[in-house]
């Protein structure tokens, strides 16, 4: 079974990725957020830093790109090739409503022809693999048998599926229906992502479709960082481990140099996940919201620990149908 962490933009930075795979060594692979060019192919060099392979001591992650036509993913990937990179990803699933307007992400598959001239010339002209993430639809998971039809004809070094229609952005319930479609006829292997969240929503997705060797797990995963262990029958998540694993990320953060308040901001995003694994913690979750020092975070966490209210099998909350029906 091949574990792959998905890309979470504003969260899984190559600072995130590195002191996960150094604390929980269990994630085949890392997925890093999407990177946008503009029309010549260009990105921040903010973006491409977090690409460089001395940021990511612990291993390449796969690179995401985001647009809409072949020129600037084309020129992108020279720069990544030369950089080192093998493999990167095509965005087809950003549900946003500022990207999806501009046919990019999810907004891809609202004009299949256009979509299938891109993969025409990415796939003749791209001298790395490429796999696709992609949604089952725009307004529906009824579109997806002829988005994969399209997906077909192109050979995908995979094909990652997040089992809603962009309509349900991230709280819709996964359709496992629609998705066996892509177990049953796609040529790529298919990694299934989208709300395996502990145990028992692997255990879901992995009695409804046996053969599935690829999952990617995202919003789970940073709820709790072990969860790739878990997953493949190991220890729970500890207290201990879970305090190790956030301390060393705000130290890994500070000495990055980004400002006191932008590390806030980032450990803050990382804790609108874990607060789930504290169930009834409000009061000391709150300190936390509000600290506006890394003095006041640290003694928020303080708190937030030695609360009680730590409960392993806690999960970032979301639902999958019983079976695939
Ligand atoms: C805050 C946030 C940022 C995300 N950023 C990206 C991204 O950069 N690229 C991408 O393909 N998906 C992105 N996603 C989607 C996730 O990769 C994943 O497909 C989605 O969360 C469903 O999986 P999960 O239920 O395991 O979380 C993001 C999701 C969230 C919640």
């Amino acid at each position: 079974m091949i574990l792959s962490f998905a890309p979470m933009e504003g969260v899984t930075s190559c600072i995130y990725r590195s002191v996960h795979a150094a604390c929980f060594p269990d994630a085949d692979r890392y997925y890093a957020p999407f990177l946008a060019p503009d029309g010549s192919g260009k990105v921040k060099l903010s973006a491409l830093r977090d690409l460089l392979p001395e940021n990511n001591p612990r291993g390449l992650p796969v690179p995401q790109i985001l647009c809409n036509r072949a020129e600037p993913f084309l020129a992108l990937s020279r720069e990544l090739a030369a950089m080192g990179y093998e493999e990167l990803n095509l965005n087809a699933g950003c549900p946003s409503g500022t990207v999806v307007p501009k046919h990019k992400g999810a907004g891809l598959l609202l004009d299949l022809d256009s979509l299938d001239r891109m993969l025409a010339d990415i796939y003749s002209r791209c001298e790395l693999k490429v796999s696709v993430k992609t949604r089952l639809g725009v307004e529906s998971t009824a579109e997806f048998p002829a988005i994969l039809e399209l997906y077909d004809r192109y050979p995908l070094a995979e094909l990652i599926v997040h089992a809603r229609d962009r309509n349900g952005m991230y709280r819709s319930t996964p359709d496992l229906n629609a998705f066996s479609a892509a177990m049953e006829h796609s040529r790529a292997p298919v990694c299934y992502n989208g709300n395996v969240l502990d145990r028992r929503s692997y255990n879901v997705v992995m009695s409804t479709f046996p053969a599935l060797d690829r999952l990617m797990l995202g919003r789970g995963a940073v709820t709790n960082p072990a969860l790739f262990r878990i997953l493949r029958g190991g220890e729970p998540l500890a207290a201990n481990e879970l305090r190790d694993f956030l301390d060393r990320l705000c130290g890994a953060l500070r000495e990055s140099g980004v400002q006191e308040h932008h590390v806030l901001g980032r450990l803050k995003e990382v804790w609108y996940y874990v607060n789930h694994m504290f169930p009834g913690a409000d009061r000391e979750l709150k300190r936390l919201n509000k600290a506006g020092t890394l003095t006041d975070y640290r003694a928020a966490v303080e708190g937030i620990f030695a609360s009680g209210r730590f409960e392993p099998a806690a999960a970032f909350p979301g639902a999958l149908p019983k079976s695939g029906g």
